[in-house]
């Protein structure tokens, strides 16, 4: 508990009467316990919000005049349990209340999966144009799906399009089939297990993904936040592209004649340009945040082959 001793915070939590008076109390333990956020929350505020929802069992369109309502005893001690767990632990909020949002959609998370935030979800709100012609676009692929966010979000965007959700980690694959069961998507998504490439089936249309892609360096100086994601999901390797090098060296293999491939590097896009000068790799702008995202066609990953295979 930060600077604060466990019978203060007892005391403190105890009187507090009012939803408001929780909320106001619990954004002001978040700001002076000085809790990362990135995890689908950018202020104090909203993390207080979120934990309280949950406290309360409440859906996030609930009516604002709550905030005048009598705390129960129950929520009171629901509500200081998850705070002390998100400020004492550093556990992201998503994991405390076992819901993310992405592209508008609700998907159930646990520490299996990394919580969803890819600036993707832009793509997928518009289609991925003009990267792709929609209506031609009956095959995805989301490579290391994880809780399959965007797997099931390209289902939404293309109604009749089939997807495949791969991951290396059955653990992963749990939880995307259970957001994919959430959505009634058996008969469209399939969620698969296999190594990188190893799990695709035939040729696709689109393949995207958000691999692991942090460099050794980042992965050393982490908040402690991301310490309950799974490592899995972060960590690639000394530059971050351990596994970028296989993906572009097999992926034009499994793109239909038209297809692209969208791939997620974040920060490690400095050592794209620096392992592979040569590739007009083209780089994509996001209106509401977000960066090291780019395209490639299969005709470019077809001419550029050699030197991606050099690579590896
Ligand atoms: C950054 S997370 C992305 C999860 C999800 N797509 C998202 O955007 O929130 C990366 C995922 O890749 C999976 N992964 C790591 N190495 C892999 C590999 N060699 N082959 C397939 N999946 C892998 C991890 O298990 C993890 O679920």
């Amino acid at each position: 508990m930060n600077n604060l001793s466990e019978p203060q915070w007892h005391s403190e939590l105890g009187a507090l009467n009012s939803v408001g008076d929780a909320l106001h109390w619990g954004e002001q333990k978040l700001a002076e316990a000085e809790v990362f956020l990135g995890h689908g929350t950018d202020s104090y505020h909203d993390e207080a919000v979120a934990l309280l929802l949950y406290a309360l069992e409440q859906p996030w369109d609930v009516d604002p005049s709550i905030v005048e309502a009598a705390l129960t005893d129950v929520q009171r001690e629901r509500f200081g349990g998850v705070l002390l767990r998100r400020i004492n632990e550093r556990v992201p909020v998503p994991y405390l209340t076992g819901k993310a949002w992405f592209c508008g959609l609700e998907f159930s998370v646990d520490e299996r999966v990394l919580i969803p935030r890819s600036p993707i979800a832009e793509l997928i709100e518009y289609r991925f144009y003009p990267w792709v012609e929609a209506d031609n676009v009956s095959r995805v692929l989301d490579l290391c799906t994880g809780g399959g966010c965007i797997a099931i979000a390209c289902a939404h965007a293309f109604p009749d399009a089939q997807i495949d959700a791969t991951d290396i980690d059955e653990g992963a694959l749990d939880v995307c089939r259970q957001n994919i069961a959430q959505y009634d998507l058996q008969d469209r998504v399939r969620a698969l297990l296999g190594d990188g490439l190893a799990a695709a089936q035939g040729q696709y249309d689109l393949i995207v993904s958000n691999p692991p892609y942090v460099d050794a360096q980042d992965m050393a100086s982490l908040p402690d936040e991301f310490r309950h994601e799974p490592e899995l999901a972060l960590a690639s390797g000394l530059d971050g592209l351990d596994f970028t090098r296989k993906v572009l060296a097999q992926a034009a293999d499994y793109l239909s004649e038209q297809g692209v491939l969208v791939l997620e590097v974040g920060n490690s896009m400095e050592a794209v340009e620096q392992v592979w000068p040569a590739v007009p790799f083209m780089w994509l702008e996001f209106e509401h945040g977000g960066h090291g995202v780019f395209v490639i066609t299969r005709e470019q990953l077809m001419e550029y082959r050699e030197i991606f295979q050099q690579t590896l």
